[in-house]
């Protein structure tokens, strides 16, 4: 067998466990184990050969996590999170996005290939409640793990934290032939992983609990269950993982010390599984990973930790055996050369709490930031200039590509960030240089994804554009934004409340 790495690659100093605010993972004593969610796969409104139809609504909803009075969620389709969008690869898709929410949202597609501003979903593509608005494109890569969520500027914390997310995948005939567990629900396992508080009357408060470097919750949610357990009836299961929450690291481990594969990561799976006992997944970034239970019998309970906190129970089964082992190779991963003279783009993120800033600049809707031609392979250096002691991991993500990791402070990626990426952590006073691809022309947004770090302005924007077709973009405002949020809240400007509203006031920056 290929190594085993046994550590998470971040050094601990980094962590946010050192961080002041930290709060640990704690078990929930008041819920009894319960059934893993699986969320339920979304029925088009229609197929044929070659298109699929959907209909994804953003709603209101009413979720039991805890004994007694339901929590007030937001969800897709669905009470809380969503159902699971599935997309073939090579489809033509059309859906209607339907906000039937009391406030504005978007529709961000994590990691999918498309167009922006507008059908990427970004804050420049508000649905307004009642409103449906419609996109369409067609799908154009591999087999990955992706997802949706809200991402209204700067309310995305708190939509996403009332619910707004849910898991897309993408599949393609190539993965479909692979020898590895892909029946969804059975052997192929969506793991949503997020932390909650939760208030008087079991409600969720995000504006008592409003951190500017990142909102914890201290009681696990995976998949929205609390204290989940899952019956594993087969020998091999495969868990596709997405860090969910708006602030947290998880550092996944099993008991035993199990060994386990990592096969995927955000765009999809790698080129040969990275065999590990220890995983860190940062905000926004999927990892898919292979467990063998094979030395297990019926009876026997295997846990799934984060740090010291048990957050998935697997009960083993009866299973049949399957001796065959994970492919050496998966998949080929298309590397582009780097396209020749290619400029260095520089993204510098800085600062903490309420002064977080890219290139010493606040998010603004209205500024383009930078520019890369459409199709060329550039590269981007990612820097994170907090101090080793006291700073943070900013996970930089990018709209619009999905991009290779060249180095990490000259050094090399880690084993398992050799595939295809969208969400790419960057510790404390490390630069880590991506190289970057654009198939679309388009404006899209490049920034942290502890979401009250995007909310609170360390974001910045990006046009991919195509020499021989300039285009104009109409982008959105934020005073249009939040005059509908007062509209729709029922209440006048200088009332509203929004998560990163308080970064930009406390530092004087226009938003
Ligand atoms: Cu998950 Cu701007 O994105
Ligand atoms: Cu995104
Ligand atoms: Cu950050």
């Amino acid at each position: 067998m290929s190594k085993i790495y046994d550590s998470y690659f971040y050094n601990i100093k980094d962590i946010d466990r050192t961080d002041g605010a930290y709060k640990e993972l704690e078990v929930n004593q008041e819920v009894p184990a319960q059934k893993l969610k699986i969320p339920e796969l979304l029925k088009p409104d229609n197929q044929t050969e070659t298109d699929t139809f959907y209909t994804v609504e953003a709603r209101t909803g009413e979720t039991q996590f805890l004994p007694d009075k339901k929590t007030k969620t937001f969800g897709y389709n669905a009470n809380y999170l969503g159902k699971t969008i599935v997309f073939e690869n090579g489809k033509n898709i059309h859906i209607n996005l339907k906000n039937s929410l009391p406030i504005l949202t978007t529709f961000h597609w994590h990691g999918l290939n498309v167009s922006g501003p507008i059908i990427d979903g970004g804050c420049h593509a508000p649905v307004y409640p009642g409103e449906t608005n419609h996109i369409d494109f067609t799908v154009d890569q591999p087999a990955a793990t992706l997802w949706l969520h809200a991402h209204p500027c700067p309310a995305t914390a708190q939509e996403v934290w009332k619910g707004l997310a849910t898991m897309v995948l993408i599949k393609d005939k190539i993965t479909d032939q692979l020898p590895i567990p892909k029946e969804y629900g059975i052997d192929d396992i969506p793991l949503i992983l997020q932390d909650r508080n939760f208030h008087e009357d079991n409600q969720f408060n995000y504006r008592k609990d409003y951190d500017p470097d990142g909102t914890l919750g201290t009681v696990p949610l995976i998949n929205g269950t609390i204290n989940p357990y899952f019956e594993v009836k087969t020998q091999k299961v495969r868990f596709r993982i997405l860090n969910g929450s708006n602030r947290r690291e998880w550092r996944l481990h099993f008991s035993d010390d199990l060994t386990f594969a990592q096969i995927g990561s955000d765009g999809g799976l790698l080129e040969e599984p990275v065999y590990m006992k220890k995983l860190m997944i940062t905000c926004a970034e999927r990892d898919e990973v292979v467990v063998d239970f094979g030395n297990y019998q019926p009876g026997d309970q295997v846990i799934l930790y984060s740090d010291k906190t048990p957050i998935l129970t697997l009960k083993i089964h009866n299973f049949k055996k399957d001796s065959d082992n994970l492919p050496d190779h998966l998949v080929d991963i298309v590397d582009h050369p780097v396209t020749e003279n290619t400029k260095i783009h520089e993204v510098l993120m800085s600062g903490m709490d309420e002064t977080v800033a890219i290139n010493g600049k606040k998010f603004n809707m209205q500024r383009i930031d930078d520019r890369q031609q459409v199709g060329n392979t550039e590269y981007w250096d990612i820097t994170n200039n907090n101090e080793v002691d006291g700073g943070m991991i900013h996970p930089y993500h990018m709209h619009g590509t999905l991009f290779k990791v060249v180095s990490r402070n000259g050094k090399a990626p880690y084993p398992n960030e050799l595939g295809l990426k969208d969400t790419i952590s960057v510790n404390p006073n490390e630069t880590v240089r991506i190289k970057v691809t654009c198939p679309k022309t388009g404006v899209y947004m490049n920034h942290c994804h502890i979401l009250e770090h995007e909310d609170g302005g360390m974001m910045a924007q990006f046009e991919v554009f195509d020499p021989n077709h300039p285009k104009e973009y109409r982008l959105m405002d934020m005073n249009t934004l939040m005059q509908a949020f007062a509209k729709e809240l029922k209440i006048p400007e200088s009332e509203v409340w929004l998560g990163g509203m308080d970064s930009y006031e406390k530092t004087n920056t226009e938003m």
